[in-house]
């Protein structure tokens, strides 16, 4: 069965990121997909020490609660990150997990070069953010590193959702259209795993 994988990156349980992604998870069930969570404010991951060990082996040289993200993103077909803005990046419990796919980055490099560099044959990755301004320039850092982050994993990043203006605790869910938008995201999502398992 598809199996989609939801990070949630905020620190704060039940916030705006937390609702944006239980709702697109939901949906995804519902559309039949197999959903695994991680919290990664309830993980103890250190930061990456750029060591250079991942570079022969692209395995971590580092054993923490990094181990159970490895082993969940090579079980699922879609990663969809959520996330609130910290000043323009990801909080820091999420970006020491995003670091640590360094060694991802490094296997990929192992395994493929030139051409194939280009191909992602690992499923897809999707990101969820949410933050307080309304500048234009929001996102771009979030969106950035989810599209590199994707790239270590072998995965297509395909966008997401993004809500400007959203701060207190669960004012997303005053919000118009965000939660409509996160499950219909889920049930997409869930469908193309669910065609790409039928070919
Ligand atoms: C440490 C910190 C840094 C933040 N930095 C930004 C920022 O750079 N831009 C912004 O628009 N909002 C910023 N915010 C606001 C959050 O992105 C916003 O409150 C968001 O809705 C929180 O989502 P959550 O409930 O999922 O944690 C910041 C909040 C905190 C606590």
């Amino acid at each position: 069965m598809a199996q989609i994988l939801g990070i949630y990156g905020s620190p704060r349980k039940g916030g705006n990121s937390d609702i944006l992604l239980d709702a697109l998870l939901a949906s995804a069930r519902d559309a039949g997909a197999e959903t695994t969570v991680l919290y990664s404010r309830k993980l103890k991951i250190h930061g990456c020490l750029e060591c250079g060990g991942c570079d022969e082996t692209g395995t971590c040289v580092i054993r923490d609660d990094m181990d159970q993200v490895y082993e969940a993103i090579s079980r699922a077909s879609a990663v969809v990150l959520s996330s609130p803005v910290f000043f323009y990046g990801f909080p820091s419990e999420l970006k020491a997990l995003v670091d640590r796919c360094q060694a991802l980055w490094s296997g990929r490099l192992l395994r493929k070069q030139g051409a194939a560099r280009k191909v992602y044959d690992s499923g897809t990755g999707w990101l969820l953010a949410v933050g307080a301004s309304r500048g234009e320039n929001l996102f771009s850092g979030c969106e950035l590193a989810a599209r590199y982050f994707c790239d270590a994993l072998d995965r297509e990043y395909r966008g997401g959702l993004f809500y400007r203006r959203v701060e207190k605790k669960g004012a997303i869910s005053d919000h118009p259209t965000a939660l409509s938008e996160a499950r219909a995201l889920g049930g997409r999502i869930a469908l193309e795993l669910s065609q790409h398992l039928e070919t």
